[in-house]
């Protein structure tokens, strides 16, 4: 299968700052998407990109930016698994989306899709995408879950290759270098911004 996308521009540039609200995000994705551990999963990546931005001081409008990009990431997943992330990014085009939004989503796996992440919004989603899936795996086998979790227990499962196997270790390595932070300061963030329960 060959996700690759074939160009390195999305979207126009005149588009930025158009977004659409948390609803609208929330409405396209319980149309595309019936599998609950899929939505649980975007919208994990969608916090911790919103906190991380938060974090970093930015703007309220630029917070759900971020926000918008890890929601809607893995968006065609379900529906349109050989043409990942194309189609996605196709309707935000269509709808005259932010260009930054539809970049970071076309770069969340270079190694699939063949877009370098460029920008922090780009290297962010990147870097927490697998890791948000493995610290969620082992929270749901952790009677407290994400509650006295520590970077050890997570690093102890990096290395057990046969814990969350879908879950790349090298992509997660790779994410790390181009974001520049190290992997236990990622931990740590992810263990104290992930929600357990989100409805
Ligand atoms: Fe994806
Ligand atoms: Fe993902």
């Amino acid at each position: 299968m060959n996700l690759h996308l074939g160009r390195s521009t999305f979207g126009n540039s005149k588009n930025l700052g158009n977004v659409i609200s948390q609803e609208e995000a929330l409405n396209l994705l319980r149309e595309w998407v019936k599998n609950d551990k899929l939505i649980l999963h975007m919208k994990q990546v969608g916090l911790l990109m919103k906190a991380w931005a938060r974090t970093k001081g930015y703007s309220e409008e630029d917070q759900h930016r971020w926000y918008l990009a890890g929601l809607l990431h893995d968006a065609d997943w379900e529906k349109y698994p050989d043409q990942h992330c194309k189609v996605i990014i196709e309707e935000l085009e269509n709808r005259e989306i932010d260009s930054e939004i539809i970049h970071a989503i076309a770069s969340h796996g270079p190694k699939y899709f063949g877009v370098q992440p460029e920008t922090e919004m780009d290297k962010m989603l990147y870097a927490f995408d697998e890791l948000s899936g493995l610290i969620h795996a082992y929270s749901l086998m952790r009677p407290t879950a994400y509650e006295g979790m520590e970077i050890k227990g997570v690093r102890k499962r990096l290395k057990d290759k046969s814990f969350a196997a879908q879950v790349s270790r090298e992509d997660i390595a790779d994410a790390c270098e181009r974001a520049n932070i190290e992997l236990n300061v990622l931990i740590e963030f992810i263990i104290q911004h992930q929600p357990d329960s989100i409805n």
